[in-house]
């Protein structure tokens, strides 16, 4: 999954969202929080790795159950570090320490969100739309894009965040059959199948479109920042007034 995961990366499939990301952050870099780039379930650290890119006052820590996410992340960036975590557990991070947090695709503690970051942090979460791989999530087999993502993330925020901002990023390229398989075995819709059935599939339907198949990415990118309240500051950082 992590070399597939790579080589999807590697294409370029999905740079338009990793620059959305990267401009999300990037817009919130001043010298009024803390540098640290937190990217929760990280994967190889594509997203992560394109933002500290884009400015060097930023470092990153890539955070991922797996530990070959892990290794991966730590090569992703010389500014980058990771760190081997369950999202569901409390992480060993202190309170109000993190000036942007990324949830790219991965699971969301919106309790640790809110948590770790700064007052005056931000948050980018990135959810895949309806249409998102559309061309390929019936034929390949793949798990489908559940209705009203936005709405139910707007939901779950809701008592720590205020949404400032939101983008839909969708767009669409031609994809030979090696890397129709490596968008498919790059997720959780390939834990069932083996690597041959899955190229096998990809070859079919590539050869149907003569070679080359166009692909649809479709994903919202929300900007989120914590709900200013009254209370005392944490870990001596006063909140904004
Ligand atoms: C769909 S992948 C997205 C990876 C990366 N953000 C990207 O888009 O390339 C989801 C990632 O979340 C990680 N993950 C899943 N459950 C997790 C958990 N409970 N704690 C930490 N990471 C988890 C997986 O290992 C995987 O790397």
């Amino acid at each position: 999954m992590v070399a597939a995961r790579r080589r999807v990366h590697a294409s370029g499939f999905f740079d338009p969202v990793a620059t959305a990301v990267a401009h999300a952050v990037q817009q919130t870099v001043t010298t009024d929080r803390p540098a640290l780039v937190a990217d929760v379930g990280a994967g190889t650290g594509h997203y992560l790795a394109t933002a500290l890119d884009r400015d060097d006052r930023l470092r990153g820590l890539g955070i991922d159950l797996s530990k070959y996410c892990a290794r991966a992340v730590a090569r992703c960036h010389p500014r980058a570090a990771a760190l081997v975590a369950d999202v569901w557990r409390p992480w060993p991070i202190r309170t109000g320490t993190v000036g942007a947090v990324l949830s790219v695709f991965s699971p969301r503690n919106i309790d640790e969100f809110a948590r770790v970051l700064h007052p005056a942090g931000t948050l980018v979460v990135v959810t895949p739309r309806p249409d998102h791989l559309v061309e390929i999530v019936g034929p390949m087999g793949m798990l489908e894009v559940g209705a009203d993502k936005d709405t139910r993330l707007r939901t779950a925020t809701a008592a720590h965040f205020d949404l400032v901002d939101h983008t839909d990023v969708r767009v669409s390229r031609g994809l030979d059959a090696a890397l129709v398989a490596d968008v498919v075995a790059m997720g959780p819709s390939a834990f069932h199948r083996s690597a041959e059935d899955i190229r096998a599939d990809a070859d079919t339907l590539t050869a149907a479109s003569g070679g080359h198949l166009d692909v649809t990415v479709s994903v919202g990118v929300s900007i989120f920042r914590p709900r200013v309240t009254a209370e005392p500051a944490v870990d001596g950082i006063s909140a904004p007034t």
